[in-house]
């Protein structure tokens, strides 16, 4: 399909002036101190739920063994050695292959 150039020269400039747009809207704050506020339940849970957040937490933090299921490929044996960022149930520093 024939498309004009002019046509094709405007869609790029507008390509062009919006990612520009979104580059000089963003600043980086730079790195939060204190302390990260993260990890721990959301406010307000029931008693249950907040036995089942316990119960996820110390499950996450398990070191699992043969007994547990780890196989003979695995990247690591517990889920808190990747997830631990900015505190444990984070994100991960490790990637996974
Ligand atoms: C070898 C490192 C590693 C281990 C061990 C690991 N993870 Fe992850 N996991 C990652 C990476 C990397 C990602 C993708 C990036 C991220 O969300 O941190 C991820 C993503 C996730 C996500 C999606 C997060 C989201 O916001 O979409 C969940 C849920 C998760 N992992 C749960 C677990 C659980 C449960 C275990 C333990 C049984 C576990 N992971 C063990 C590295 C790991």
């Amino acid at each position: 399909m024939h498309v004009p150039i002019i046509s094709r020269l405007k869609w790029c400039l507008s390509g062009i002036a919006f990612l520009a747009s979104l580059c000089l809207a963003q600043t980086d704050p730079g790195v939060r101190g204190g302390p990260s506020g993260a990890g721990g339940p959301v406010a307000g849970l029931s008693t249950a739920l907040t036995a089942a957040f316990n119960l996820g937490l110390t499950n996450f933090q398990e070191v699992e063994d043969v007994s547990d299921g780890l196989g003979p490929r695995f990247n690591s044996n517990s889920c808190v050695s990747c997830h631990t960022q900015p505190a444990v149930g984070g994100t991960s520093v490790v990637r996974r292959k």
